[in-house]
């Protein structure tokens, strides 16, 4: 019979563009002001990816300092999944970040979920593991959305960040520390929120046309989003909290996608999870998709706040529609 393996997170490390911009600075370029960027979203500044900078050495720099607070030699990492929406190449960045670190055993790929797809890469990962295909995965979120966003458009340009975090995930003979997880999708709300390709026809000769043209910056419907997020969010954490075989009160803490503070206010008051179990950074990053779950994680366990053995329920949500929930313990 297969022998499931037990599966650990052992290391976490982030990087963010030097460049720090802050709500008072986009109210020179858009109509809008700290004060209603505040109160609505809970950001005050986010950093900036400059056009030298690169997805893949702002990952390649969190993935380094993942791999050295785990421990483990690029050379040992089996996969490498980057979950972005904003590769450097479209056919993928990941073999781009393999070879920078030297991972040179790793296969490697990318991963689209937009901003759940961190917890989509958890639960990819934990797969490889669990069936003894693989012993080291390096999970990869990163994102550098002030290429996609319209910087004309107030409701969105106000709410992105650009960044980067990575995990380490092992096979763990001492036990299992990932406990569930649920993931969702629901396409028919998928003009919520886009960053589509836009073809315009191109006549190659008499009777043969293809479609060229070019990606449109991101749109959103916020309110939309906002009034899903808050419903169903709350359920696949309940979801995969029954099916780790824990209740909300032996949560130590909750870790969102980095959206929007009212969005994790409100998902906290449903779920009955005090204030002090929140871990919010948004303040300083604004959204960074795929990356802000990963940046969060790795602060809070740098800055000692998440000790190892901690229950976290981690949730990603965003375009696709898609939403999912990851049920994990940090460290070994
Ligand atoms: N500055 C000043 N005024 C603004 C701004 C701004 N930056 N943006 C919008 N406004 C104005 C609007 O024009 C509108 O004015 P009007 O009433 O005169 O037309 C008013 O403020 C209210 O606008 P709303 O869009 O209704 O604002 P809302 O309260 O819904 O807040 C927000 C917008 C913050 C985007 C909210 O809807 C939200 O957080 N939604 C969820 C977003 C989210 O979670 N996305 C997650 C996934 S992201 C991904 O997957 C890539």
């Amino acid at each position: 019979m297969l022998q499931l393996s037990g599966i650990a997170i052992t290391g976490s490390g982030s990087a963010v563009p030097s460049v720090c911009v802050k709500n008072e600075d986009l109210s020179q370029f858009v109509e809008t002001s700290d004060e209603w960027i505040a109160s609505r979203t809970g950001i005050r500044q986010r950093r900036l990816a400059p056009p030298d900078q690169s997805l893949c050495s702002l990952a390649t720099e969190a993935s380094r300092r993942a791999l050295d607070m785990a421990g483990v030699a690029a050379s040992e990492v089996d996969l490498i999944i980057l979950a972005t929406s904003s590769p450097d190449d479209l056919f993928g960045s990941a073999s781009q970040i393999q070879a920078a670190l030297g991972a040179t055993q790793a296969a490697a790929f990318d991963l689209t979920a937009a901003c759940s797809g961190f917890v989509f890469g958890m639960v990819t990962a934990a797969q490889y593991i669990r069936t003894g295909a693989y012993q080291t995965v390096l999970l990869i979120g990163a994102d550098v959305l002030s290429r996609w966003v319209d910087w004309t458009d107030r409701r969105t340009c106000v709410l992105f960040g650009d960044g980067a975090g990575a995990i380490v995930m092992q096979s763990n003979s001492a036990g299992d520390h990932f406990l569930g997880f649920e993931m969702r999708s629901d396409g028919t709300q998928h003009d919520c929120l886009t960053l589509a390709f836009q073809p315009t026809p191109h006549e190659l000769m008499a009777g043969l046309t293809v479609g060229q043209g070019q990606f449109q910056p991101i749109y959103m419907n916020g309110q939309e989003v906002y009034r899903f997020v808050v419903k169903k969010v709350p359920e696949v954490i309940e979801k995969a909290l029954f099916r780790s075989n824990l209740t909300v009160e032996q949560i130590d803490w909750l870790l969102l996608h980095q959206a929007n503070q009212r969005i994790l206010d409100a998902v906290a008051q449903r779920l009955g999870i005090p204030d002090h179990k929140v871990l919010s950074n948004m303040a300083q990053y604004g959204n960074t998709d795929a990356a802000s779950i990963p940046i969060a994680l790795d602060e809070s366990v740098r800055s000692g706040q998440v000790k190892p053995g901690d229950v976290i329920a981690s949730a990603g949500f965003g375009a696709g529609l898609t939403w999912g929930a990851a049920i994990f313990r940090w460290g070994r």
